[in-house]
């Protein structure tokens, strides 16, 4: 049986992603996020591989071709040709060419200097995946494979701050869940700059209530400088988290995070394994252990088994933060978690404070019950495509398919009705923030060319070919709470 009403959406979800390509990558957002940003990235090359997965192995390569000496990837690539104005912090703020020479900053495209979740990996071995042998002709796993390992060994060592194994974030919009409540606890140590000093650009394309304040844009942007005036230099151990520590005011280790490290760890072995070899044997076994390994640590230093959930770790304090982000859901889609944290973290995302299959349409981003819950306000509360993906490939991952089909059929009608939001009101689906958002296409993509794939598996794709039929009658029949 075929999803008749859904190739509407299909042709829409592919007019947002071609009118956001700019040639050699694509923007978030024409309006919002006018330049290309790291993660998005990632997940828009998830859903342009059904597409083009020409485009999106060039999408991939245009971002690692930023990548600095030391190995970080930065979180935003500018695109020159982009008004200075239409987006703060320009890259007149981060200066990479000069602030971020000794850290090994490319000299002919102006970066951030902040990186975000390392999703690459995860992303290049799914765009393999939709036509290797385009792939294997372009060497593409093969010239990709020395970034992503120097990525990965950037995250691992410069920014294993806390001293665990486990990579540290240095500012929210590393972990880019930029306002989630999570931080409230470590951002208030942060000065905040003066207000006179910048100007927001995103209130001329947003409405304030579904954005950050200007109270957090204040720390944001002290943070990020100060991490400038330090020529974007790392440092781990005691220096970092002593008390009045400059080079430590945010240092939190975070679930998502690092889940998404572990994940893109499993990638690189399976890239490892497909380019063939001893020694990409001998890497690819490297990597597999390590993602085992990383997987215990994890739940050794973030597990919080009272809640049942995954929590953020602030290295200043040394403690667990006690609020109930999405990002602590995230690590379902690690195959080596323990069975019995996933079943734990199952129960909570349908429980009360995520909703899933009952009150919420979507995961949320934060707790339902929570004091600092607000649907619409960014990551305090609404429903992003992006981690409902993931979890969704969690929930399939551990077993439950009726519930992962249920978030997918969801998933659809939000987008579909929203004009591919960038996040949704978790109760209602109503529509949040930028439209025509860059990944909430991609990814409503994949879910119809692939939501029944494993990250880790999967047919090989058939690109240009039928998305992939009889899922919504299924789901319906298997029923979903919320309606
Ligand atoms: N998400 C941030 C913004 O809103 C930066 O990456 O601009």
């Amino acid at each position: 049986m075929s999803e008749p009403s859904r190739e509407p959406l299909r042709e829409r979800a592919a007019e947002v992603l071609w009118a956001n390509w700019t040639g050699t990558s694509t923007v978030p957002s024409r309006a919002l996020y006018p330049h290309q940003w790291s993660w998005d990235s990632a997940f828009i090359a998830i859903g342009l591989r059904h597409l083009s997965p020409l485009r999106a192995q060039l999408e991939l390569e245009t971002l690692l071709a930023a990548q600095w000496g030391d190995g970080r990837v930065p979180h935003i690539v500018f695109n020159d040709a982009v008004p200075l104005g239409a987006y703060f912090p320009s890259p007149d703020f981060w200066r990479s060419t000069t602030a971020g020479r000794a850290a090994g900053a490319p000299a002919d495209v102006q970066t951030s200097g902040i990186v975000q979740p390392p999703v690459h990996a995860l992303a290049a071995w799914l765009v393999h995946r939709a036509d290797p042998g385009l792939s294997r002709a372009r060497a593409f796993l093969a010239r990709l494979r020395p970034r992503l390992a120097a990525w990965h060994r950037y995250l691992l060592e410069s920014r294993d701050a806390g001293g665990a194994g486990l990579a540290a974030v240095l500012h929210p919009w590393e972990q880019g869940m930029d306002n989630s409540p999570c931080w409230d606890g470590p951002l208030s140590r942060v000065d905040p700059a003066e207000p006179g000093a910048y100007r927001r650009a995103d209130l001329a394309h947003g409405a304030p209530e579904d954005r950050p304040t200007d109270a957090d844009y204040g720390r944001y942007v002290r943070l990020a400088a100060d991490y400038r005036d330090r020529g974007y230099a790392d440092v781990t151990g005691p220096d970092v988290t002593a008390p009045g520590a400059a080079a430590g005011a945010f240092r939190v280790e975070d679930p998502a995070f690092n889940a998404l490290l572990i994940a893109s760890e499993h990638a690189l072995a399976l890239i490892e394994a497909e380019l063939g070899g001893r020694a990409a044997a001998a890497r690819s076994y490297g990597h597999q252990v390590r993602a085992r390994t990383l997987t215990r640590t994890l739940v050794a230093r973030l597990w919080d088994p009272g809640r049942e959930l995954f929590l953020c770790r602030d290295l200043r304090s040394g403690e667990l933060i006690g609020e109930r982000g999405v990002t602590g859901l995230i690590p379902l889609v690690l195959p080596a978690l323990p069975s019995g944290v996933a079943a734990a973290l199952m129960r909570t995302a349908r429980g009360p404070h995520f909703g899933l299959g009952g009150t919420a349409r979507l995961v949320p981003s934060h707790d339902l019950t929570g004091a600092a819950f607000d649907p619409r306000r960014y990551w305090r509360g609404p429903a992003w495509f992006n981690t409902n993906w993931l979890v969704a490939k969690g929930l399939r991952l551990h077993g439950e398919r009726a519930l992962a089909d249920g978030l997918r059929a969801a998933m659809l009608d939000a987008a579909d009705t929203s004009g591919f939001a960038e996040y949704v009101h978790p109760y209602t689906g109503e529509g949040c923030g930028a439209r025509g958002f860059g990944w909430t296409a991609a990814l409503t993509l994949d879910l119809l060319y692939a939501g029944r794939d494993g990250l880790f598996e999967g047919a090989e794709g058939k690109p240009g070919g039928a998305p992939e039929e009889e899922f919504a009658e299924e789901s319906a029949e298997e029923g979903w709470g919320h309606e």
